[in-house]
């Protein structure tokens, strides 16, 4: 069983060739067109840039892959693409290639929810070099963490394409707050990896910012108020300054030293928000297995913290490697097998892309 995987739901174009033999899954080749740069300039993602990159990217990439996996489009036995959520002109032209290459070469489509992939990131395991996976041995239920530029998610992950929201959050997701506060602290886009990168040289304990939700009772997340609290505590910053007739508040204001503190104790409250839930849930559904996926996964203090929490839980606990916690073609094409093996393929006249769908 060979597939084509295509991934472009945000500012990655992916594009990837997996082949399954019973639980063993190689990744035949793997490719990535990351838009980074171009959105650096305007400081997030535009939509329609997006759409235009990616329609660019994918016809050199498809040909990369096909080259690379050394196959035909005789040999490939179904095409696999996300269909939300994400950006819906960007999420267009992926599935629009996966139809025309799944009518062009008469192949099954199978419509990949782009959280699912996330998940299966971090549920199956992958050699060293990331080119074979195994899904043997039992996971579940698996308790994961997909936190993401878009999403904050805790799911209960039952078996194979069996998922159960438990909880998400009420506004902006982990990784926007990370974007967020690294403009307010003049980084640049994206700010997660740039901010995290600074507050390793700065003080958690410095600045006491909100835990929104902490006490919720419930498994939802927060992170806006948090967002504000930040630029409130800038503001007071500045107070003080101006109070001494120093002037406004610049980045001139900002030492490197404080502006560290702050990103640290920011990026302190993120972890410290998001684990508060994770253990909250694992106490309810007393998983198997925790999964930690998505961009902010490759965050190292949420990572070394998370792994804190599991040993003392003694629950296992599968990270998705750091190459793939940014959006890629190789989770899409490992929720596809499974989604092939189970026989949810999709009719082609109505696959449309569906920015805002739910993972269930
Ligand atoms: O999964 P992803 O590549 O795209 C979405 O599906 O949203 O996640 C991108 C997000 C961005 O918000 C980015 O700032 C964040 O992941 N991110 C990080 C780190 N690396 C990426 N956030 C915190 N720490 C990092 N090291
Ligand atoms: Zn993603």
């Amino acid at each position: 069983m060979k597939l084509l995987a295509i991934e472009t739901s945000c500012d990655e174009t992916g594009i990837a060739v997996l082949e399954q033999n019973g639980e063993e899954i190689t990744v035949l080749a793997n490719a990535l067109a990351s838009q980074v740069d171009i959105h650096k300039e305007t400081g997030g993602v535009v939509p329609n840039v997006a759409a235009r990159e990616h329609a660019k990217a994918l016809p050199p990439l498809l040909k990369k892959v096909m080259t690379e996996a050394n196959v035909t489009s005789l040999e490939i036995d179904a095409v696999a693409v996300t269909i939300g959520p994400g950006l819906e002109p960007a999420l267009f032209q992926g599935v629009n290639l996966a139809k025309e290459l799944a009518a062009k070469w008469r192949k099954p489509l199978l419509t990949i929810n782009h959280l699912a992939g996330h998940v299966y990131s971090a549920l199956l395991t992958p050699s060293e070099d990331l080119k074979q996976w195994s899904a043997a041995g039992s996971a579940f239920p698996a308790l994961a963490l997909i936190v993401s530029g878009g999403h904050t998610l805790l799911v209960k992950v039952n078996g194979h394409l069996q998922y159960k929201v438990l909880g998400s959050t009420l506004d902006d997701a982990a990784g926007e707050a990370f974007d967020k506060v690294a403009r307010l602290l003049g980084l640049p886009y994206p700010g997660g990896p740039a901010l995290s990168q600074l507050a390793a040289k700065g003080d958690p304990t410095k600045f006491s910012f909100p835990r929104p939700m902490k006490n919720s009772g419930d498994l939802n997340f927060s992170f806006s108020g948090l967002k504000t609290a930040v630029l409130y505590k800038l503001r007071d910053l500045k107070g003080v300054r101006n109070s001494r007739g120093s002037g406004t508040l610049s980045s001139e204001f900002l030492t490197p030293s404080l502006t560290a503190d702050i990103a640290a104790s920011f990026q302190a409250a993120v972890v410290d928000s998001l684990l508060t839930k994770v253990k909250r849930a694992a106490h309810e559904t007393k998983p198997h297995t925790m999964l930690l996926a998505g961009g902010v996964a490759a965050n190292t203090v949420l990572r070394v913290a998370l792994q804190t929490l599991a040993d003392k839980e003694k629950i296992p606990l599968r990270i998705a490697p750091l190459a793939l916690c940014g959006d890629n073609a190789v989770m899409i094409g490992l929720v596809g097998l499974f989604m092939f093996a189970a026989g949810q393929t999709a009719s082609i006249d109505k696959v449309e892309p569906q920015a805002g769908l739910k993972l269930c």
